[in-house]
C-alpha cells in the first residue's frame, strides 16, 4: 500500500500507552485503509508501541510530538505535511493529572501551569498547527479527549457518582478543554469539520495508578464512533459511551 492510498490519516497524540495506544490499536485493526500516526512525546516509547502493533499487520507509524513544545508540534505538523500532505483526524489525546504526581515542593501554581500546559493549552496549540492540514481533508474531523470530571453541572450535582473526586486542577482544565472544542466546532461548522469531546469513562490506565473501573478497551469505543463520523456526522457534541455527557 503506498502512502496515498490512506483513506484516513489520524494523528492521536499520546498514543504510546493507555487510550491512545488502544484507540491506535482499534481503528487500525477495524478500519483497513486508515493510517495511525501514533504521537509520543518520547522517541523511545513511541517506537515501542509501534513494535507491538506493527507485527499485528496494522498500518501504524510513529510521530514525535511533546505537546507542551511549540518546536515540537511544528516539527510534526511539517512531517506530516510532506508526508501526507493532509490530515483527516487529530485526537487530541495527550493528557495528564497533575495533583499529586508533582515532585514534592511543587506550588499550586506550578501544578497548575503544568496541568494545563498539556490539557488545555496543547491541545490549542496542536489544532492551530494542524488546521492547514486538516482543511486539505474531505472530511476533517477532531476529537478531544475531556472526560466526565470536567462536566460543571455535573460538579454542581451532589449525588454525582464522581461527587468525591476533588481534582480541582484536573476538572478546571478539561472545563477549558470543553471550551476550545466548542471553538472549534463553532468555528468551522459552517466547513462541515466534526469537532467533537469525548468522555472516554473511568479506564484503568497509568494516569489514575490503573484503578479505573472500565477497561481501556471499553473506553475508547465511543472515540472510534467520533473519530470515523462521516460527513454527515455531529459536530459540537460531548458524549461517552452511552450518550451525551452534561456541559
Ligand atoms: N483513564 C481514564 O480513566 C480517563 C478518564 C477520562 C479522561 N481521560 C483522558 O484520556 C486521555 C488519555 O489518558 P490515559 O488514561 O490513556 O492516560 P495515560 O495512560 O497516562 O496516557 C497519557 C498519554 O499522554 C502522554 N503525554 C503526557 N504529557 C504529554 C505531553 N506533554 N506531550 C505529549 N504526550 C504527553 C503520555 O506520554 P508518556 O507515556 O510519555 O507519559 C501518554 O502517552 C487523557 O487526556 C485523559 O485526561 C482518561
Amino acid at each position: 500500500m503506498t502512502i496515498s492510498s490512506h483513506s484516513d490519516v489520524v494523528l492521536i497524540t499520546g498514543a504510546n500507552q493507555g487510550l491512545g495506544f488502544e484507540l491506535s490499536r482499534r481503528l487500525a485493526s477495524d478500519y483497513p485503509g486508515y493510517h495511525i500516526l501514533m504521537g509520543s512525546r518520547d522517541t523511545g516509547k513511541g517506537d515501542a508501541a509501534v513494535d507491538i502493533l506493527k507485527p499485528e499487520g496494522l498500518s501504524v507509524e510513529a510521530i514525535n510530538i511533546d505537546v507542551t513544545d511549540e518546536e515540537s508540534i511544528k516539527a510534526a505538523a511539517a512531517e506530516v505535511e510532506s508526508k501526507f500532505g493532509r490530515l483527516d483526524v487529530l485526537v487530541n489525546n495527550a493528557g495528564i493529572v497533575a495533583e499529586g504526581k508533582m515532585p514534592t515542593g511543587t506550588s499550586l501554581q506550578e501544578t497548575f501551569r503544568a496541568c494545563f500546559d498539556v490539557n488545555a493549552f496543547g491541545p490549542f496549540l496542536v489544532t492551530e498547527a494542524f488546521t492547514p492540514l486538516l482543511k486539505k481533508s474531505h472530511n476533517p474531523r477532531v476529537v478531544f479527549m475531556s472526560t466526565g470530571l470536567g462536566s460543571i453541572t455535573d460538579r454542581l450535582n451532589p449525588d454525582d457518582q464522581c461527587a468525591a473526586f476533588q481534582f480541582p486542577v484536573y476538572r478546571s482544565s478539561k472545563a477549558a478543554l470543553n471550551m476550545i472544542m466548542a471553538h472549534y466546532a463553532a468555528l468551522y461548522a459552517k466547513d462541515g469539520w466534526k469537532v467533537n469531546a469525548n468522555d472516554p469513562g473511568f479506564c484503568a490506565t497509568n494516569l489514575n495508578s490503573y484503578r479505573g473501573w472500565n477497561t481501556p478497551e471499553s473506553g475508547v469505543v465511543n472515540a472510534v464512533r467520533l473519530v470515523t463520523l462521516g460527513t454527515d456526522g455531529p459536530t459540537g457534541t460531548f458524549s461517552c459511551t452511552e450518550g451525551p455527557v452534561n456541559w
